[in-house]
């Protein structure tokens, strides 16, 4: 099954990448979806290794997926669930989740940036893409309903604040370095953790 969406944003999303993961070799996705996202940006940034992932129980069809039309670069997806401790994997210079944090509770939230600053090499960078709160307001009207959406189907989900996430992840030892407007009321936040210091 094809995600519209990430037809959509998957070019939007290759351009900021590109520039915050330049200088990176190994990226963790978490909630690597349809695995759209990881064979694309996998085939143009082939300086990447790119390891997806996905809950256990979504992990066949994506692992099909990239079977089929991953490149050399691309890792076969291994299950990891945000909410696990520590998170299955060795170090990486990068983290990429796309439209993830507003479908987990809070506390899986809070877990994802925990396993984050478990696994992020120094230097390392997070990149989060999806709608994001800015000062307790939605950046759109339509952003606003989706939220509205989101909490009917489920209590826990919701659109995420960024204050509380700059606040998660500055205790992880993270930055906050970029805020990248995309289309459709869309952002990609970016945190780095810093150089290690001789
Ligand atoms: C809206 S989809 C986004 C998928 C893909 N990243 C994209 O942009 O199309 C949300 C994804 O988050 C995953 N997810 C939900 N809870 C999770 C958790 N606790 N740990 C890891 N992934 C989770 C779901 O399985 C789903 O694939």
């Amino acid at each position: 099954m094809l995600s519209e969406a990430c037809e959509r944003n998957k070019g939007p999303i290759l351009e900021v990448l590109r520039s915050e993961l330049a200088t990176s070799g190994s990226v963790l996705e978490l909630g690597s979806g349809t695995g759209q996202h990881a064979v694309y940006f996998a085939a143009r940034l082939p300086h990447l290794t790119w390891q997806p992932s996905e809950l256990g129980e979504q992990l066949a069809p994506l692992a099909e997926r990239i079977r089929l039309e991953g490149t050399a670069n691309l890792r076969a997806p291994i299950a990891l669930d945000a909410r696990e401790h520590p998170w299955p994997v060795a170090p990486v210079d990068a983290v990429f989740s796309a439209n993830t944090l507003h479908i987990m509770a809070w506390s899986a939230v809070r877990a994802f940036v925990r396993g984050v600053g478990g696994c992020l090499a120094a230097p390392g960078v997070l990149c989060v893409y999806g709608p994001f709160r800015f000062r307790g307001q939605h950046t759109s009207d339509s952003n606003a309903q989706f939220d509205g959406w989101l909490k009917a189907r489920d209590p826990d989900s919701g659109i995420r604040d960024f204050e509380a996430l700059d606040e998660l992840t500055r205790a992880q030892g993270l930055v906050f370095t970029a805020d990248h407007p995309m289309p459709a009321n869309n952002r990609t936040l970016v945190w780095r953790r810093l150089p290690a210091v001789a």
